[in-house]
């Protein structure tokens, strides 16, 4: 299984060579050699990038869970497959061999299929960071039933949103969730979001948390009694290698969520290769993800990249702060981990607690570190190389994206020698470029540009879910024929890559993506609102924190500003979710505006950043006056 593992730099130099002179060449030999198919392909990539249409391995048939499970099954039955470490260091943790994933997945996928679920049909998953998250994930897979995960941190109305989206024809949830000292009413959030979602007709309910919860009934199930009658012997379904595999919601520049559709055969094969080779995973490793598997993240590198390669994944239902600022060395600590992969937000949070947290575990089991979500400063990146990598083991920065299936930029460990703040150098198979303004390439070193790729690799997202436009729009056409990130990059002498953020109205924060437009709608929906717009700043844990400008109706009546304020983040938590709250809100007369009504944000974001020293060229604001008044009710 690690025929595809580079060992050395000049290796990777030849590798990457040879992936981009003959691509074809390069993705055959690794998909025909690591896994097992029904029946392989006719063609490697048929491709269309100002169509954007793309497929790999054409006619190819697999079944994704085969590959991570049944077929390790012979050699590896009895090697634990996921260890489940619980919110509450004082529950036991789980180990889950791969024989008894086989079994727990066949049976879930039995149950599935007992409730009318088919290949095609889409289930809406909303589960805390529990086995069972994993397992009805993979039965899903395992009968052709496209998942959608949605995190169980959005609210109602976001799930909704993402279930009528997809016509989701069933939803998996739980009692309840624990995270932290708290415990999150999922089932209720559902029954909240069912309301409006027509095309759902089960609900399956794990329990977790023994929380009394309302059934309603001829729609919902508890799960166990359900598995216990199901048979644990269930046939994988033939998938077509463009079988969409699941969808996957990201923010985007409108308020509707994009579903990102990722396909079977690509996304295995993507998703695979890079797990082993940036991390360096060896036989026996423990690798963990903090991520949650809500995210692409937890979706690649949680499940489908290290199952595939056979090795034991840890699932972590809690958070880095309970019971104590240490839980994260304590788990490192109690289960061996050997690869540790985190997102800078979680970093920054450590580092700002005492070193006692972290020092009083020897970590030693740790061989590779990685980062992923947004840049990673360099205070965080050496703090993290110093106090958890022991500066023995190789920071790894990821860069990658939902819409792109698995890691894109990234150093190799052992192998390509890191730079604090760089993702350095593309993987094999990726042909990135920068783009000018004029949508040239830039050929030169040492300059920020737009960051595409232009050849397509396997692990690419197909569509959008329901809307080939808006996928074509948002990502093909900026730059005709090329792939556009939405990020800018910079890229140094030596062709290190260096990403500078986005360059679209998408603002991380916490390593959360999120749209400036569906926020902006949901606070448009508070009845004293009149027109609003939110950009990033700065912000010492969070990366980046949000700042809304928001201008009131004239209602005549006085309404309290702070009270308000509460009531709009208020809002945003019913829209969206607690992530998206803003930290600062500053009540407004008005927008700068171009005379086509466009809000000039690069002058909102001086203004949130205090950076009043050039506001570039203003000369096509209506009402540049507004400017100075925003600029003196700052917060
Ligand atoms: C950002 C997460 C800098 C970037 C896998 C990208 C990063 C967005 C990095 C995608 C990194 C991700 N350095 N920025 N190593 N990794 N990003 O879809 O702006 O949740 O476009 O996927 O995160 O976020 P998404």
């Amino acid at each position: 299984m690690s025929r595809y593992k580079i060992s050395n730099l000049e290796e990777y130099f030849k590798e990457y060579k040879k992936s981009i002179k003959d691509p074809k060449k390069f993705w055959d030999k690794i998909a025909s050699e690591n896994f097992t198919w029904y029946q392989e392909w006719d063609k490697v990539v048929d491709f269309n990038m100002a169509e954007a249409e793309i497929k790999w391995f054409v006619d190819a048939k697999v079944n994704i869970t085969k590959n991570c499970i049944d077929r390790h099954l012979a050699k590896k039955g009895d090697k634990v497959a996921i260890v489940f470490e619980p919110n509450n260091p004082d529950e036991a943790s789980q180990s889950i061999t791969y024989n008894e994933l086989h079994q727990r997945v066949s049976k879930m996928a039995n149950v599935l299929l007992s409730q009318g679920i088919k290949k095609g049909d889409r289930v809406c998953i909303y589960l805390p960071m529990i086995p069972e998250l994993a397992i009805t994930t993979l039965a899903c897979a395992r009968i052709g039933a496209i998942h959608s995960v949605v995190f169980a941190g959005f609210s109602a109305s976001a799930v909704a949103a993402r279930i009528n989206d997809s016509e989701c024809k069933m939803v998996i949830t739980s009692d309840g969730g624990y995270r932290g000292n708290k415990t999150i009413d999922l089932k209720g959030i559902v029954d909240e979001a069912l309301v409006n979602c027509p095309s759902v007709e089960n609900v399956l309910v794990v329990q977790r948390t023994q929380t009394d919860v309302k059934m309603k009934e001829g729609r919902d199930h508890w799960l166990a009694p359900l598995l216990e009658k199901a048979s644990d012997n269930n046939t994988a379904e033939i998938m077509d290698a463009e079988d969409p595999l699941f969808i996957l919601y990201t923010s985007g520049s409108t308020g509707k969520p994009k579903g990102m559709v990722h396909t079977t055969a690509g996304y295995m094969v993507y998703t695979a290769y890079t797990f082993q080779n940036v991390f360096n995973y060896e036989e026996n490793d423990i690798f963990w993800c903090t991520a949650d598997i809500g995210w692409i993240t937890g979706h690649s590198y949680i499940l489908y990249g290290p199952l595939l390669n056979g090795a034991t994944t840890v699932i972590f239902e809690g958070v880095p702060s309970y019971p104590d600022f240490s839980r994260f060395w304590q788990i490192i600590e109690k289960h061996k981990v050997n690869q540790f992969y985190t997102a800078p937000t979680a970093i920054r949070a450590l580092a700002k607690e005492s070193l006692d947290y972290v020092q009083k575990y020897p970590l030693s089991s740790l061989k590779v570190i990685g980062s992923v979500g947004e840049p990673i400063n360099e205070e965080a990146w050496h703090w993290y190389n110093d106090h958890v990598g022991g500066k023995r083991c190789p920071v790894v920065d990821t860069w990658w994206q939902t819409e792109t299936g698995g890691i894109l930029i990234s150093p190799i460990p052992f192998i390509t020698p890191t730079k604090p703040t760089y993702a350095t150098l593309p993987l094999p198979g990726i042909q990135a470029v920068l783009m000018d303004e004029k949508r040239n390439e830039i050929e030169d070193n040492q300059v920020v540009g737009s960051l595409c790729i232009k050849f397509p690799w396997p692990g690419i997202a197909r569509t959008i879910w329901g809307d080939h436009q808006r996928y074509k729009d948002t990502y093909f056409s900026t730059f005709p024929g090329k792939y556009f990130s939405g990020d800018g990059a910079l890229r140094d002498e030596v062709g290190y890559y260096r990403i500078t953020g986005r360059v679209d109205d998408v603002i991380i924060v916490s390593g959360h993506n999120l749209g400036t437009a569906p926020i902006e709608d949901a606070i448009n929906e508070h009845p004293a609102v009149a027109e609003s717009a939110i950009v990033g700043f700065p912000h010492d844990i969070k990366g980046n924190a949000l700042y809304g400008f928001v201008i009131l109706k004239e209602t005549g009546e006085k309404r309290d500003k702070e009270n308000l304020a509460k009531e709009i983040n208020q809002h945003i938590s019913d829209h969206i979710g607690p992530i998206a709250k803003l930290d600062k809100i500053q009540f407004v007369s008005g927008l700068p505006k171009t005379r086509s009504g466009k809000i000039m944000r690069r002058i909102l974001r001086k203004i949130a950043e205090g950076d009043y020293s050039n506001f570039g060229d203003t000369s096509t604001l209506l009402n540049p006056e507004i400017v100075e008044e925003i600029k003196e009710g700052k917060l």
